[in-house]
């Protein structure tokens, strides 16, 4: 009860000042964008965000976090990353050109075009060794074979892979990689999607063993590759990453983008936080769904439901003994929490490998007990008859 006070209370108040200032602003601007307006605005409100999305407080990440984020100086500090972009490209090489231009209406349309660019343009990471594919400068010609050798995408645009040339203020232009280098794939007519895992090997470029659409993202000095997951089902899920150390929000979302984007430029300069946010928000509505999740079926729920629950069947932590899979991921002491979250099921049909080591399977063999073999781990609703396995795999794809 109380809540719904508040919360007519506060629409009471937005009105309001809404008539006092004349109606200025829209009183209709959503929660998420009103989020991200404080997001942008206040330190409390992303150092707040910050310490309600750690799932875990005692690890690598989350410490250098707590002592680094919303707080006064630290990565508050730094210079914001300024640059200019054009993306590689098969055809003519595209004009240099500022993606940020240091401001943005606040409007859902404004925002979702300025993440789906950055999604695809802002440089994510530094990536000087992507010469050895794209040539020695801009404007080289690209070699077909090499890009295709790197498991990195070619789409109907002529783009290539995600990969970006950056000019930075000193003068250097080198090749980054964006967040589609490793979340966007084409499909068979050549039309890119961004959320899907792509098949990019960022470990042949580097000297590892990753193996395609596999990224060890923890310098912990141990060897823990895991799967690119698909970023369709990450509003979804209840924790964020394999290991589920963050709890899922919008505003989580937008923490974790934002320290992304500072630490994988080795903690020397932040993104605009604009331009975090518009990131954030567009892979938040990258998972919105026509309709609602259909009810699971009583098979479903008997076999499944005790860890695969809620409208989309995401769960909170499993311990990985009871998954009977390797440990390696999540005894990082940078990422680890000792177990594994139960992903969300949300057009899990879609996705290009399954679990956070990225067995390369379909459903129906996910799901058939010959693939034990070879890929031991997670071995619910093996045990089932033939025919039920198969009305699971049916109902899995209505997702
Ligand atoms: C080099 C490949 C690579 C790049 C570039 C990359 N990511 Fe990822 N991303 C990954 C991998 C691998 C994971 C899984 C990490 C884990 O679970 O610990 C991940 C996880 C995520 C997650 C959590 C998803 C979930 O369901 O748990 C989000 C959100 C995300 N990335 C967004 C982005 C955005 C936004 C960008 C660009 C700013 C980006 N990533 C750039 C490889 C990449
Ligand atoms: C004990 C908890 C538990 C039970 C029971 C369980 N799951 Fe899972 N499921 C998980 C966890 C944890 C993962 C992620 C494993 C990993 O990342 O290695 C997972 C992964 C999956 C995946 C792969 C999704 C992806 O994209 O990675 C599918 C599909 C799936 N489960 C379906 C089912 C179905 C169908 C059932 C019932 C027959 C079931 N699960 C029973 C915990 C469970």
């Amino acid at each position: 009860m109380a809540s719904v006070w508040v919360e007519r209370a506060r629409w009471a108040l937005a009105l309001g000042f809404g008539l006092l200032l004349g109606c200025a602003r829209p009183t209709t601007e959503s929660a998420e964008l009103a989020t991200g307006r404080r997001f942008v605005a206040e330190r409390s409100f992303r150092r707040a965000a910050l310490e309600q999305s750690l799932a875990i407080t005692t690890n690598g990440e989350a410490r250098l976090r707590l002592e680094q984020y919303g707080t006064d100086g630290g990565w508050e500090a730094l210079p914001v990353l300024s640059v200019e972009l054009a993306p590689a490209t098969l055809a003519q090489a595209q004009p240099l050109a500022r993606l940020w231009t240091g401001s943005i209406p606040w409007s859902e349309q404004a925002l979702l075009e300025l993440g789906r660019r950055a999604f695809e343009e802002w440089p994510a990471q530094r990536a000087p060794r992507l010469r050895s594919v794209l040539g020695a400068g801009q404007g080289a010609a690209i070699d077909r074979r090499r890009v295709e050798a790197t498991g990195a995408w070619l789409d109907d645009r002529g783009r290539v892979g995600g990969f970006v040339w950056a000019r930075y203020p000193d003068g250097t232009t080198e090749p980054a990689l964006t967040c589609a280098s490793c979340h966007a794939r084409p499909d068979a007519q050549g039309r890119l999607h961004h959320g899907p895992a792509s098949d990019f090997d960022l470990g042949a470029l580097v000297g590892e063993g990753w193996g395609r659409g596999h990224v060890d993202v923890t310098a912990d000095g141990r060897d823990n590759p895991v799967a690119i997951p698909d970023l369709r089902a990450t509003r979804h899920q209840r924790r964020l990453h394999h290991s589920g150390n963050l709890h899922v929000s919008l505003e989580a979302l937008a923490v974790r983008t934002e320290t992304l984007l500072i630490t994988a430029r080795e903690n020397l300069v932040r993104p605009p936080r604009e331009l975090a946010f518009a990131l954030a928000y567009y892979v938040w509505r990258l998972g919105e769904r026509g309709a609602p999740a259909p009810e699971p079926s009583v098979l479903f729920r008997d076999s499944c439901g005790r860890c695969h629950s809620g409208s989309t069947g995401a769960g909170g932590l499993v311990p990985v003994a009871e998954l009977g899979i390797d440990a390696a991921a999540t005894e990082s002491s940078l990422r680890g929490t000792g177990g594994y979250r139960v992903p969300s099921l949300h057009a899990v049909s879609q996705r290009s490998r399954l679990t956070h080591l990225g067995w390369a399977l379909t459903l129906e063999q996910f799901f058939d007990p010959a693939r034990l073999r070879t890929y031991a781990g997670h071995p619910f609703g093996l045990e089932l008859e033939p025919e039920q396995r198969r009305s699971l795999v049916r109902e899995l794809a209505q997702w």
